[in-house]
């Protein structure tokens, strides 16, 4: 199982330094994360529980008196981005939703690029920079390479900036890089996850009151692990899937003269359910109650996780999934698939992780089992004719972080 690359600062200076012919004057990484349980509740003001993962985007920079902002990947190799700073502070920011800028500029330079207009926004200025980027989060997997390059850009540049940004702080700048420049509607779960996450624990992360705790997960000393299925069938955010659902669940709040979902949940199983029930379309009544019901399981799963109840935490995690299948409809049958699989193949619980409409699976599941299972979805994947997915263990990882510089 390919657990990533991992470059070290000195060859991400050494590719910066062949590029623009001298070395980084910033160097930051951030990961990118898988969501445990709390899914498409971080807009409705509901707590998540995601943690970091061990692939990082990498990001270096230097300033430049060009007055031009270099934006170069590793990934695309042909796509260098170049555009004057002054342009840059001034772009227009577009509504969520509508697009923005992702079609003005390449795709994934337009979020390096929002995060100095971002900056900017909250009165820090970025001086004109070189950048390059070597971003090892799989794209379109679900699992937030765009949170990564996002918080490893925010980093990088408040360096350059000389501005001293706490970590809540700059995941807030990322998100709003990534709602009002790039114009995807996203909440705030992967920014913070990338940003505040911390090496073998899930971060707890009520975005309510935006409080943050750190959840020791200590899986593998337990004998277990968390496996990521990423089944190859890209998502696409900036589709007009994620902000229908949004649009239900303010739709659904207002019909409960609620501003926000979490407030019905807030009244207990029983009540919240009541409540829920009486919503007369049906649409809207399945989409509210994903969201109450969910925010429900994430403080479970918190209790489950605290009393290392590894079993009640897997099927909580099932039961997220047959909720975002069925109440949200946000799977697809490879996801689908691949979750049976992993269940019958002995997994104590699996579910879609991230926004879903394709994307990867995590799975809960005894280190004893996961060559079984892992087989189980290799066969499972062939026989309905979908392609090989791409199995990895998900190791909780450390969040956004300064580089050693080369040496
Ligand atoms: C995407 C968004 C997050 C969150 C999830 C669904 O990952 O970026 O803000 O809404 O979908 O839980």
């Amino acid at each position: 199982m390919p657990s990533g690359r991992v470059p070290a600062g000195s060859e991400i200076s050494e590719a910066f330094a062949a590029g623009f012919g001298r070395h980084p004057e910033a160097l930051w990484s951030a990961p990118g994360r898988v969501n445990l349980i709390g899914e498409h509740v971080d807009y409705n003001g509901g707590p998540v529980l995601p943690f970091a993962i061990q692939h990082r985007c990498y990001l270096a920079a230097a300033r430049t008196k060009s007055g031009i902002v270099t934006v170069r990947s590793e990934q695309f190799p042909d796509e260098i981005v170049r555009v004057a700073l002054d342009d840059l502070r001034t772009g227009t920011s577009r509504e969520p939703g509508t697009g923005g800028n992702a079609q003005r500029f390449a795709g994934w330079a337009s979020y390096v690029l929002g995060v100095i207009w971002a900056l900017e926004q909250v009165g820090v200025r970025v001086p004109a920079v070189d950048v390059l980027v070597d971003g090892q989060v799989p794209v379109g997997a679900g699992l937030s390479s765009s949170a990564a390059l996002e918080c490893a850009a925010v980093g990088a540049f408040c360096d350059l900036a000389g501005a001293d940004v706490d970590g809540p702080q700059r995941a807030t700048i990322a998100q709003r890089a990534e709602n009002d420049f790039v114009g995807v509607p996203c909440g705030l779960m992967d920014q913070m996850a990338s940003t505040c996450a911390r090496a073998d624990h899930a971060l707890l992360f009520d975005t309510y009151d935006l409080s943050i705790e750190q959840i020791p997960l200590a899986a593998s000393a337990a004998g277990y692990e968390f496996l990521v299925v990423d089944t190859g069938a890209a998502h696409g955010l900036v589709d007009g899937e994620y902000a229908s659902r949004r649009a239900a669940c303010e739709e659904a709040a207002r019909t409960l003269r609620v501003k926000l979902l979490r407030e019905v949940a807030d009244r207990g199983p029983d009540e919240s359910a009541a409540l829920v029930a009486g919503i007369a379309d049906p649409t809207l009544r399945r989409r509210a109650r994903h969201v109450v019901s969910e925010i429900l399981r994430v403080s479970a799963a918190v209790e489950a996780l605290k009393a290392a109840d590894w079993s009640r935490l897997g099927a909580l995690m099932t039961a997220s999934h047959n909720s975002l299948r069925d109440d949200f409809e946000v799977s697809s049958p490879q996801l689908d698939t691949a979750v049976e699989a992993l269940v019958s193949a002995g997994a104590l619980g699996a579910r879609l992780t991230g926004a879903g409409f394709g994307g990867s699976v995590v799975a809960l599941i005894e280190t004893s089992r996961l060559e079984t299972a892992v087989s189980a979805v290799t066969t499972s994947f062939s026989t309905a004719g979908f392609d090989t997915p791409t199995k990895s263990v998900a190791v909780a990882s450390q969040g956004a972080r300064r580089e050693p510089p080369a040496t």
